[in-house]
């Protein structure tokens, strides 16, 4: 029995070097490449050369009271903050369980009382899509800003960021056609890995704010489920079994697939770190399975065939449940969209759907704010019912 842990093929120098062809025809791999990029950007002040003075220019943030401040402990459960009586907008729910679409209601108008309204919703309902917003076009340093109001911010180790803002994380995918399938297809079947963001950091992220820049008019979504649920449907034995098991996440393999793009660590490369499998959420009490498919490597304690047993079930069992899952539609460039969610609660992965056609680029940068080391706590009391209701 073996669990496949994302990046492996990266091992065998013959398959990396067919992985490095593949992506230099398709993905923004240099300066060079990306000054090409800069020329045509609608949004270029978020897109930004990889500088080699960056190496181990920033150090891993701790959040030690993350749990105490979070935002949430202040939002007001009627959420009359973030929706005001007065205010004029639309909202459906993408499923009875998480995730709601919003329309008319603008983020950056937010004050204080609203932010703390807008952390307890995603705290409860886990997702929101959030449409006509004008984030992007306020600058990097209003969203930093924005951002900073629910904690500190990360800097991602590898990634592309926005000019002078290393807080702001880039994902940049180049304009192409149909001729893009075959070459990013050669040597994998998907590009989906679920994953809850920097899982692999000691303190991983709270919220993420996904702010769509250019995006195709169709496909691309960001695909969501919600790890609550996942652990609700466990027998109470199975509950009880991985209440006791610590996983090890790592960012090993995401670094030796960026250095193929020629990557910068701008904090320092290599994370390997315990989480508990079942996490308790500060705020609302409730208990998820933390099980980031994308960056855990292992179990802690036990026998690399009991460690591939348990994973093998938690991939069958969190990833592939059509019945916890909601898509995010990031609608093109002009629907000005922006995606929020707890990573605390929530996996997502992004579904490459477009490759077979001609589209434009997909530029997003996301603000991604650093929460509580993950804890499990079998006493702490659950405020919410499933749905988000307080
Ligand atoms: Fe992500």
């Amino acid at each position: 029995m073996s669990y496949y842990i994302y990046g492996t093929e990266l091992n065998d120098p013959v398959i990396k070097d067919l992985i490095k062809k593949s992506v230099e025809l398709t993905l923004t791999t240099d300066s060079e490449d990306l000054k090409e990029q800069l020329a045509r950007a609608k949004y270029p002040e978020y897109l930004s050369p990889t500088n080699p003075d960056e190496e181990g220019k920033y150090k891993a943030i701790k959040n030690p009271d993350a749990a105490k401040n979070d935002r949430g402990h202040l939002g007001d459960p009627s959420f009359s903050n973030l929706f005001p009586k007065d205010a004029k907008f639309k909202k459906f729910d993408l499923s009875p369980n998480f995730g709601t679409e919003i329309d008319g209601i603008q983020l950056s108008e937010l004050d204080d009382a609203g932010k703390n309204d807008l952390a307890l919703f995603l705290e409860t309902r886990g997702l929101a899509i959030f449409r006509n917003q004008d984030l992007r076009d306020k600058g990097p340093k209003f969203s930093k800003e924005f951002g900073n109001y629910f904690g500190p911010l990360h800097v991602h180790p590898i990634s592309l960021a926005a000019k002078d803002y290393p807080e702001l994380f880039v994902t940049y995918r180049k304009a192409g056609d149909g001729t893009r399938h075959a070459k990013e297809y050669a040597q994998t079947n998907t590009q989906s890995a679920w994953h809850s963001d920097i899982s692999f950091e000691e303190y991983p992220s709270s919220f993420s704010f996904f702010v769509a820049l250019e995006a195709p008019e169709s496909g691309g979504d960001t695909v969501f489920l919600d790890t609550r649920e996942a652990y609700r449907r466990l027998s109470p034995t199975f509950q009880k079994f991985f209440e006791g098991l610590t996983l090890i996440h790592s960012n090993y393999y995401q670094n030796l697939g960026a250095k193929l793009r020629n990557s910068v660590a701008k904090v320092k490369a290599d994370y390997f770190t315990e989480h508990p499998l079942v996490r308790t959420h500060p705020v609302t009490g409730e208990k998820g399975l933390f099980f980031s498919r994308g960056f855990v490597q292992r179990v802690k304690g036990v026998k690399p065939a009991e460690s591939a047993a348990i994973l093998n079930f938690l991939h069958e069992h969190v990833l592939n449940n059509p019945e916890i899952q909601v898509r995010a539609a990031h609608r093109g460039t002009d629907s000005g969209t922006v995606i929020a969610w707890d990573n605390r609660i929530l996996l997502h992965t992004a579904a490459t759907d477009f490759l077979q056609h001609e589209t434009g680029p997909r530029h997003h940068y996301r603000i991604t704010v650093v929460g509580e080391k993950p804890y499990y706590d079998e006493n702490q009391e659950v405020k919410v019912e499933v749905g988000g209701k307080l």
